[in-house]
Parts: structure tokens; C-alpha cells; sequence
């Protein structure tokens, strides 16, 4: 198939099920083969097999891993490190009990070693095969909670802050060597990730839940735009733009 993406090769993390499984769709549709990685094997089995593609089991979190599934698959043009998790189910909406209240140990390490030490080992594992070949794109998905605040989940807001500044910060290191990253940060979308309670609470707020199918428009747009360091936002009823903040010392 041809397109903007023809003979290009893509690796998608999360890639069973959501966002992930729309980039496999939509770049696929756009000329490129697709490498899907997930922990859910069922579903990621199956969305290679819709797509024509391969299917990987990767941890994100398990950095021995992502060494050996880059060494024995690469190269890859594109690298989409989308796994991600919420500490909760209901990212959006009540408020009545404090953020870390219910905030034990295990939940908080497990959201901080897929968002964050997840898209770091990845990033690590791929980013010396594209500085050698000084090609190469990485697309990190944050979210708006990256951008705006999130009360019902600060620390998944901590974690897709952190995804922003480490797109900004890696953006300009590897510009010089021909390799771009650039963050999505959408808000919501129709995923598994968003609870029945969460869908309740933006109804009653008159948020709207956009289809998933803009993922794959946000990343066509982040890829073909090409700006390293950069972050692309979308919000129910509004056009795909680049956010680009002030200043703070222009
Ligand atoms: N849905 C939204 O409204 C929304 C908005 C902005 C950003 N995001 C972000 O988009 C990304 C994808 O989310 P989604 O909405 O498609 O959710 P989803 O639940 O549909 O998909 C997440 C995928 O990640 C996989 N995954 C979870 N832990 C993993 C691990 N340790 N290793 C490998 N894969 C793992 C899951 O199996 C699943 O297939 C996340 O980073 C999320 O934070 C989602």
C-alpha cells in the first residue's frame, strides 16, 4: 500500500489495544509495516493480524527486553512509546476523596515504571541505531494532562508532564543527529483506558470523547510536521494544532 508512510517501519508500544492499535491501523493504511508490542498477547496477536503486521510480547518495564526485541527487529524509522497506564480508573471527574488517599506503593510504582521508566528504556534501547543512520522518529504519548492540570490523578498528570519535558529535552539533544521526538498530547479519546465512571463524569461536564481515529490524524500531523521537541495537542470540537507555550525569559 502507498502513502505518506510507504517503506517506512514502525514499533509501537501498547499497540494491542487503543491509541496504540489506531497508529498500527492508520500507518499501516499509510504504506508502513508495523511491529505491535503489548503485554496483552490475545489482542495484540490479533491487531497484527488485522493490520498484516508482527506482534511482539514486550514488558515496557523491563529494560533487559527492550534490548533484545530492538537488536533483533531493528531498524525502525518510527518508534511510537504509547504504553501507558492511570493509577486509577477514573481519571476524570470525583474529587470527594483527596488525590492520595487511596495512593499505596504498588500502584504508585507500577504507573511510574510503565509512563515513565517505560518510554525512558525505550527510548534508550532505540536511539543509538537512529543517531548511526541519523533517520528517525520517536513519538511519545503523553496526553493534555501533560500540559493542563489533571485533579482526579495528579501523579498520572506527574507522569505525563514528565513525558512533555523529556520530549522537549531529548527533542533538542538528538535534533543535530537527524532524529526527531516529538510528543502527542491529546485529550480525551474513546479507549478501553477511560472508566464508565470517567465517561459519566465528562457527560455531565459537557466533555466530549473524541473517536480514537484522530490518533493516528495527531500522529500523521506530529510526523510529517517534523518538529523536534515539539508537543501536539487535540480537543473534542477543535483542530490538531502544535502547542507552543511562552517564553518564560523572551
Ligand atoms: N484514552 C485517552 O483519553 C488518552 C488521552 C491522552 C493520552 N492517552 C495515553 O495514550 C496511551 C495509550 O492509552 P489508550 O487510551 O490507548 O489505553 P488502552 O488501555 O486502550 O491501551 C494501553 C495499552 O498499553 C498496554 N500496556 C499496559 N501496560 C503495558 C506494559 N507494561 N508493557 C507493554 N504494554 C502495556 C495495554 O495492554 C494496552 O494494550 C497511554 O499512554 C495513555 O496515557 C490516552
Amino acid at each position: 500500500m502507498s502513502g505518506q508512510l510507504t517503506g517506512q517501519r514502525a514499533f509501537i508500544t501498547g499497540g494491542a489495544s487503543g491509541i496504540g492499535a489506531e497508529m498500527a491501523r492508520r500507518f499501516t493504511r499509510e504504506g508502513a509495516s508495523v511491529v505491535i508490542a503489548d503485554v496483552n498477547d490475545t489482542l495484540g496477536k490479533a491487531i497484527a493480524v488485522e493490520v498484516g503486521g508482527e506482534y511482539v510480547h514486550l514488558d515496557v518495564t523491563d529494560s533487559t527486553a527492550w534490548e533484545k526485541i530492538i537488536t533483533t527487529h531493528k531498524p525502525f524509522d518510527i518508534v511510537c512509546l504509547n504504553a501507558g497506564v492511570a493509577t486509577k480508573t477514573d481519571v476524570f471527574g470525583a474529587t470527594v476523596d483527596y488525590p492520595f488517599q487511596h495512593l499505596d506503593n504498588d500502584s504508585y510504582q507500577h504507573i511510574m515504571s510503565i509512563n515513565v521508566d517505560g518510554v525512558v528504556f525505550g527510548a534508550r534501547a532505540v536511539i543509538p541505531g537512529m543517531v548511526e543512520r541519523r533517520s528517525g522518529h520517536i513519538l511519545v504519548t503523553a496526553s493534555l494532562a501533560g500540559i493542563v492540570a489533571i485533579a482526579a490523578d495528579p501523579i498520572y498528570g506527574l507522569t505525563k508532564h514528565a513525558m512533555v519535558g523529556l520530549t522537549k529535552s531529548l527533542g533538542a539533544a538528538l535534533e543535530p543527529h537527524g532524529v526527531c521526538v516529538s510528543a502527542l498530547c491529546p485529550a480525551f479519546l474513546d479507549t478501553p483506558l477511560l472508566s464508565d465512571n470517567t465517561r459519566k463524569n465528562l457527560s455531565l461536564l459537557d466533555l466530549g470523547i473524541m473517536d480514537v481515529s484522530i490518533a493516528g490524524d495527531l500522529a500523521m500531523r506530529a510526523l510529517t510536521e517534523r518538529v523536534s521537541g515539539s508537543q501536539w495537542i487535540v480537543m473534542d470540537g477543535q483542530s490538531i494544532s502544535q502547542y507552543i507555550p511562552a517564553a518564560p525569559f523572551a
